[in-house]
């Protein structure tokens, strides 16, 4: 099996040819997707058609899959390992999570304390127009700051909070009820050794040894850097398509799309460890 590996952006993502997904995949060629993956953060593989056991066993070779965070009673998935992110609704109710409409950039699982390494999306049935995922290289945004922002981030720990809300600033008012974790705001990655920033519009929250309202200031004066239109790929998603992605070097945001149309992607995690500070 040759598998070719093509840019789809010039910061971000690739495409990987040559591999099914649905099979099982030679040692090297795990070398060589393991690989392309630390290089471009992100890698798609199109028109794959997967089973839900095939779908489990897809990124065996990032590492093993991390359980659902969200509680078994505010979710509609009996399977604790597949999402479906999805506006289809039965009996008036959404038969997934993360259901409509546009959705603010963010690291999954940020709001735990050992966040999932990897996210993968598989695409059933997509809307005719939006619903497409940007996704942002946090390694080039680390390299985007100005030295100012790079010293005032050093060492610092950013609070990350989610509360299944998809566009809206995170709320310190209710932290009992609400998952939230510290990490690290510049994060070194534990395989490629780069600086990688780990703030993000929809869960970050405020930062450690810093008055609040200081704190949302700096903010807002890092996410320009965090979603700069150079460091973006925006992905127009086919039936097929197959995307795993690296959560501790990447962000991703969603975009609008009319409530008439179907959508309807399946989504599974990878473990990760504690992030390490940079
Ligand atoms: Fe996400």
């Amino acid at each position: 099996m040759s598998v070719e590996i093509i840019p789809l952006s010039p910061s971000i993502g690739a495409e990987i040819r040559g591999v099914d997904l649905s099979k099982p995949i030679s040692s090297n060629v795990q070398q060589e997707l393991l690989k392309a993956w630390h290089d471009n953060v992100l890698i798609l593989f199109r028109n794959q058609s997967l089973s839900d056991k095939e779908l489990l066993s897809s990124s065996d070779w990032i590492g093993p899959l991390g359980a659902r965070s969200r509680p078994a009673d505010r979710r509609q998935e009996p399977d604790p390992y597949i999402m479906l992110v999805s506006n289809i609704r039965k009996d008036g109710k959404p038969i997934g999570s993360l259901p409509d409409g546009e959705m603010w950039f963010h690291h999954d699982m940020a709001f735990v304390d050992v966040p999932h390494k990897a996210t993968f999306l598989y695409s059933v049935e997509v809307p005719k127009t939006g619903g497409n995922t940007k996704f942002a290289n946090m390694y080039a945004a680390y390299d985007l700051l100005p030295d100012r922002l790079k010293k005032v981030l050093e060492g610092k720990r950013v609070m990350q909070i989610f509360d299944y809300k998809e566009t809206s600033q995170p709320d310190l008012s209710e932290l009992e009820n609400v998952k939230h974790a510290w990490h690290p705001a510049i994060v070194q990655h534990p395989e490629t050794g780069r600086k990688a920033l780990y703030v993000n519009r929809l869960m970050s929250a405020t930062f450690e040894d810093l008055p609040h309202d200081e704190a949302k200031v700096l903010i807002a004066e890092i996410i320009p850097y965090a979603e700069d239109p150079s460091i973006i790929y925006e992905h127009i998603w086919q039936p097929g398509d197959f995307l795993v992605w690296d959560n501790r070097c990447s962000t991703h945001a969603r975009t609008d799309f009319p409530e008439t149309e179907r959508r309807l992607l399946k989504r599974g995690m990878i473990e990760g460890a504690p992030l390490i500070a940079a």
